[in-house]
């Protein structure tokens, strides 16, 4: 693995705060102030706003992300771009896409049949435990020319036609066909479901996991991290009153 800090005396458009590791990028491509880009690949006229990331992934020829946007796991084919503050996970772009400002495309679901809803990251991290992680392997696709409005938010893995339109404000969690124009229709937010049953919920609320010692929150990492069931939650009501 290389790591090198830009630095700016010979490269137009290279800023020495920004921070490469492990990537190739095309001698005309412009990366501004405060970026990471690590383990990627930037073609050629490319340009990365000031604190981009750009993570494991590749962006071909005459692609732009605005400022502040965030790329993971993702590819954007030849003359797509992205607007600020923006956030593309676990998705491949394909070419002439147009992607305005404000957009999350490919946020990771959290398994909201475990009682806790930490995903794997969030495992690892706090409590230095690994369980398998739910997202693996679903990636979403946006097609050729595609226009895609602001404040758009695609869920993980959905996979958008050639030639689609996503009007501004949209939550997409459906695929959408090649040519469909697309809009939010409906009105706020109101519940959809539970996630689970009635009296589950309650055993649920009783067993307050949250305010548990973090040592038996490790302990009982495995009750945590699988769908809750009648026997899971008796378990869990029960060492809340052990404690
Ligand atoms: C989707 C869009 C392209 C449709 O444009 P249009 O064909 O001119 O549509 P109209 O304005 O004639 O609207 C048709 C109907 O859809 C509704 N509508 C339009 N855009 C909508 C949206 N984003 N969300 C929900 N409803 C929308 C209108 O209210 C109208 O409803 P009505 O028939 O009940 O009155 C456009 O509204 C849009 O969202 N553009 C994105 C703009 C943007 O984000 N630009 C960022 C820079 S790239």
């Amino acid at each position: 693995m290389t790591l090198a800090i830009w630095n700016c005396l010979d490269i137009d458009g290279m800023n020495d705060s920004s921070t490469i590791i492990n990537s190739e990028i095309a001698p005309s491509s412009k990366i501004y102030k405060g970026c990471l880009i690590r383990n990627s690949f930037i073609g050629e006229d490319c340009l990365c706003a000031d604190d981009v990331v750009v993570d494991r992934s590749r962006l071909a020829d005459h692609v732009e992300v605005g400022r502040r946007s965030y790329v993971q796991d993702s590819s954007f084919g030849f003359g797509s771009y992205i607007g600020p503050n923006s956030l593309v996970k676990f998705t491949d772009i394909a070419k002439f896409t147009s992607i305005a400002w404000n957009i999350s495309i490919g946020g990771s679901n959290h398994d909201y049949g475990c009682p806790s809803m930490y995903t794997s990251y969030w495992w690892k991290k706090v409590f230095g435990v690994k369980i398998p992680d739910h997202n693996e392997g679903l990636t979403g696709t946006i097609g050729n020319g595609v226009w895609i409005g602001s404040g758009v938010n695609i869920m993980r893995g959905i996979h958008i036609g050639d030639g689609a339109v996503i009007g501004a404000g949209s939550i997409v969690t459906k695929d959408v066909p090649p040519c469909a124009i697309v809009c939010n229709q409906g009105g706020a937010a109101k519940v959809l479901k539970y996630r689970f049953s009635e009296s589950l919920v309650a055993d649920f609320l009783e067993s307050e996991w949250w305010n548990w010692p973090k040592e038996l929150i490790v302990q009982h990492s495995d009750l945590l991290s699988i769908k809750m069931t009648n026997e899971s939650v008796k378990r869990m009501i029960e060492i809340k009153r052990s404690l």
